[in-house]
């Protein structure tokens, strides 16, 4: 009888050790038959209704038996393991022959490198970069610029108004009054930055970058401003290119000018880009307000100062005869990598 079950054990432990496909499942097949509680230690425990005589035999049968299953486990792991460390290779496999060509390298936005050229001039000619925040206090944007409550570049519809107080700047050059609140002459700063107004079509955003300039120190004329300007100019654009002031207003500058380059395209013989006159508007610009500098707290009996503003998407436009600034906001790839 035990002799019987001993043998039909033996058959069915071997086909579950030849049957299991995963360690998992022959893990389980070893704790069904060689288990605390499995078939073959269960077959041990049953020799105590063996007769005595017996015993021997029966308990070298049952041995036998768990060294065969034993073995068969054995065998069966190494075979499963093999097979899993393959699986997972091939998983894993690395495909060393793919072509990197199609690995695209990123690249600075348009804008960016504009930006960053035109800092690396500025600081060539011993300018400092200066930063300021976004949104700003009137007091910044407004007041201490000479821009009177009463101005029509207060009007709310023409700003981003957070409260009564604060808003989204629409200029730079709230850093200038920023700056010169807490610094001594001599000052020599640009910003670069982003400004904010509700205007949007082909040539304005409601959200571009500026880049202010300002220098503050004894003796500082226009004439400094017009060579510093012709500098950046020539450097920018082209050596070629000239550089005109035609007489503006701004509160914070006095006088103001309007700063023209000589068309790139034709030279300044007059063309389509420069709609027949030769100019291309660049900037405003100016000699600082002394009632600028005074409420700033810069005695204006000693110091004088030029200052300028110039759209960094402007001048992108212009250097790149792009006619329509929403391009450069697209972020239309193909777009982009042009300027790489
Ligand atoms: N803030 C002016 C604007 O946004 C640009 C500007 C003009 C800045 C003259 C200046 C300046 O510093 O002197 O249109």
């Amino acid at each position: 009888m035990l002799k019987e079950k001993i043998d039909q054990i033996t058959a069915l432990g071997l086909d579950a050790v030849a049957g299991a496909k995963s360690s998992q499942e022959l893990n389980d097949v070893r704790v069904k038959y060689l288990g605390k509680s499995g078939e073959v230690t269960a077959l041990l425990k049953s020799l105590k209704d063996v007769p005595n005589a017996e015993k021997p035999a029966m308990g070298k049968l049952i041995n036998d038996v768990k060294v065969k299953i034993d073995s068969a486990l054995a065998q069966r792991e190494a075979t499963i393991a093999l097979a899993e460390r393959k699986a997972i290779e091939e998983k894993e496999r690395l495909d060393v022959t793919l072509s990197k060509d199609n690995l695209e390298q990123g690249a600075l936005h348009p804008l960016t490198l504009v930006k960053n050229e035109m800092l690396n001039i500025f600081m060539g000619l011993g300018f400092s970069v200066a930063d300021g925040p976004e949104v700003d206090y009137t007091r910044y944007n407004f007041e201490l610029l000479n821009i009177p409550q009463d101005h029509p570049a207060r009007d709310f519809g023409d700003s981003f108004y957070i409260n009564p107080d604060i808003l989204l700047r629409t200029q730079t050059s709230c850093v200038q009054a920023r700056v010169m609140e807490v610094t001594k002459p001599p000052i020599r700063i640009v910003c670069p930055g982003k400004v904010y107004r509700p205007d949007d079509d082909a040539t304005h955003s409601p959200m571009f970058q500026q880049l202010e300039g300002l220098v503050v120190d004894e003796h500082i004329t226009l004439a400094d401003l017009k060579g510093t300007l012709e500098e950046f100019a020539k450097k920018f654009f082209s050596p070629s290119t000239k550089v005109r002031f035609r007489p503006s207003y701004f509160p914070f500058t006095e006088p103001s000018v309007e700063v023209d380059l000589s068309c790139a395209m034709c030279g300044g013989k007059g063309c389509r880009l420069c709609k027949g006159t030769g100019w291309i508007e660049l900037l405003g610009a100016g000699v600082v307000n002394p009632a600028v500098l005074d409420a700033c707290g810069i005695d204006s009996k000693k110091y004088t100062g030029y200052a300028f503003g110039v759209g960094i998407e402007r001048a992108t436009m212009i250097k790149y005869s792009i006619p329509d600034m929403r391009l450069l906001f697209d972020n239309d790839i193909r777009y982009a990598k042009q300027f790489k």
